[in-house]
């Protein structure tokens, strides 16, 4: 029998982004259209230009994801599309194309939660995943910790009070005027540096909760920057982003560990743009072994924003049993949400 192919769009952010998988959860096309260009000389995501590119961006990139599968709309069963967590303009131009789409063809459109797509991401390479299963999703606009007692089951454990960890990476390179996006210029940077050259006071919650602070080690990143002239030509600048990369590496495990004790999972998974991050993968994957758990982190290209992390996570929610209807109804009345 041929597999029913899904068409996946997400457009949360600055990525546009449309896959075609089957549901046997093959990736018959991936396609990513970065705007990291555009939002460059400003050192961060700006809403207007990052929507007003979706609206250019999208028709292109999902006309390639149906050419590089090698398969034309009308061979599509389902069409799934990112409702949520993201910026409301951008939400809306990938929302309304495939809404569009579902409807002109009467096929069922499915809205998938963003953050809950990047955890789905490990389900593409074929992971087990062993429940009660603990994740963190860290990206440019999230850190959070949900701990799944079951499958598509989502709890939160824990989430930032204030900048996700990608946002303060974002906005140190941007002070340093290193570019855009920071992640990855500071762990290029960095690389050669000595992560023991600077020392950061790790935040600590007073009630002891699971929750993510960032704020602080970007206070103190400025004044380390401030008190030694650390510049983007100063011989001193590897160290400090080793420093201040490898204290935002202490500060998302320390968390998640504390998290692993506390709720016991069988798996870890870790997941999200920043989740890219060598330091960050590699000290993950030693802790975990050092705990006895499974840690499932998915490759580089399926942690930054894409459409097959939707369309992963539409296929789970169809198989059991959600997925909204063919008629104009529910495909229509499908809403964007900004916020958890
Ligand atoms: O998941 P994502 O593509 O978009 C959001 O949902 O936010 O994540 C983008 C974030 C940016 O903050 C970027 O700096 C960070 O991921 N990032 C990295 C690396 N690659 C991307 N952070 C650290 N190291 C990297 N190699
Ligand atoms: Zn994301």
């Amino acid at each position: 029998m041929t597999p029913k192919l899904l068409l996946a769009i997400e457009s949360s952010c600055d990525e546009t982004a449309a896959a075609v998988l089957g549901d046997d959860l093959s990736v018959r096309s991936n396609i990513v259209l970065s705007q990291d260009e555009i939002h460059a000389p400003y050192g961060g995501v700006v809403p207007e230009l990052a929507s007003r590119q979706h609206i250019r961006s999208i028709a292109p990139v999902v006309r390639e994801s149906l050419a590089a599968a090698g398969v034309g709309l009308d061979e599509i069963d389902r069409f799934a599309v990112t409702q949520g967590p993201g910026l409301i303009g951008s939400l809306l131009v990938g929302l309304s194309f495939a809404k569009g789409l579902a409807y002109y063809y009467a096929k069922p459109l499915i809205g998938i939660d963003h953050v809950q797509a990047h955890i789905e991401a490990v389900a593409l390479e074929r992971a087990r995943i062993e429940y009660p299963a603990l994740a963190l999703i860290v990206s440019g606009g999230h850190t959070s910790l949900y701990l799944l007692k079951e499958k598509l089951s989502y709890a939160l454990a824990g989430r930032t009070r204030d900048d996700a960890a990608g946002e303060a990476l974002d906005k140190i390179a941007k002070f340093l005027g290193l570019g855009y996006p920071g992640g990855p210029v500071i762990q290029r940077l960095g690389e050669a540096g000595d992560p023991s050259r600077f020392e950061f006071a790790l935040p600590r919650m007073s009630d002891r909760s699971l929750d993510f602070s960032f704020s602080g080690l970007k206070t103190a990143a400025l004044r380390i920057i401030r008190e030694n002239g650390v510049t983007k030509e100063a011989a001193n600048l590897a160290d400090f982003l080793a420093s201040f990369e490898s204290a935002v590496v202490r500060a998302l495990l320390g968390n998640f560990f504390r998290g692993a004790d506390e709720l016991d999972p069988k798996t870890l998974i870790l997941c999200g743009g920043v989740a890219r991050n060598k330091r960050l993968r590699m000290e993950f994957e030693r802790r975990a072994r050092a705990a006895g758990l499974s840690a499932l982190v998915p490759s580089p290209k399926l942690c930054t924003d894409n459409a097959a992390m939707v369309g992963a996570l539409a296929w789970a929610r169809i198989g059991a049993g959600s997925g909204s209807g063919t008629d104009a109804g529910p495909v229509l009345d499908l809403d964007a949400y900004p916020r958890l």
